[in-house]
């Protein structure tokens, strides 16, 4: 049956936001989706008032205010319990069990290479160190594995001579920001489901 309510996305970020703020330019004013809130791990971020400011609740769940990654992992899960879909946003930490548990199949990442190229925290650099021609982006569908779900949607960013990882990954970050509004919005429209290593509509 065709959705009739906008998805509900919540948005994790920990850094500067661009991504999410792609996100935020972009929603459409009543359509297939919306952002409903915005976490961090982070009590004070950049991300977190690029939220404020566009009157989108925030929460944060911070690995320090909770014993054990476990409880961290589980009050993370709770805190997007009504989101349809959750994107990962330049998030740095990794979810664990419980919250996959609770949110299999509903969480996507953006990554700053075409994986399984450079998974991992310093993938522009990385790229750059190893001398490909040619990087990119990736969002997939978070699994327990690292940067290693179903991929839903790639996209090419040429390396240039003179390159350094500043100017690189923020070529990359363009690219990143126009191809998550794309995912958002056509998970919105058409669903998806998971068939083996392939995100397809559902
Ligand atoms: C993006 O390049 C995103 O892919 C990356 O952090 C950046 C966030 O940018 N995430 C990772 O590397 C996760 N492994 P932003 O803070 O400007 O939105």
């Amino acid at each position: 049956m065709p959705r009739t309510a906008p998805l509900r996305v919540v948005v994790l970020a920990s850094g500067t936001g661009t991504l999410l703020q792609a996100l935020l330019d972009a929603r459409p004013a009543a359509g297939s989706w919306t952002v409903t809130a915005v976490g961090s791990d982070l009590h004070s971020c950049q991300a977190l008032d690029r939220a404020a400011a566009a009157g989108v609740p925030t929460f944060t769940v911070a690995l320090a205010d909770h014993p054990t990654r476990a409880d961290w992992d589980a009050a993370l899960a709770a805190a997007c319990a009504d989101a349809d879909l959750i994107v990962s946003a330049g998030f740095m930490k990794l979810v664990g069990p419980a919250f996959l548990a609770a949110h299999d199949g509903k969480m996507i990442n953006s990554h700053p290479s075409l994986l399984p190229s450079f998974p991992g925290m310093h993938a522009a650099r990385d790229a750059l160190a190893y001398g490909v021609h040619v990087t990119g982006c990736t969002i997939f569908l978070v699994d327990a594995g690292v940067d290693a779900g179903p991929i839903v949607a790639q996209e090419a960013v040429r390396v240039l001579p003179d390159d350094t990882v500043a100017s690189l990954h923020e070529r990359i970050k363009v690219a990143e920001r126009g191809l998550l509004v794309s995912v958002v919005t056509s998970l919105a429209t058409h669903g998806w489901r998971v068939a083996g290593r392939k995100v397809v509509p559902s």
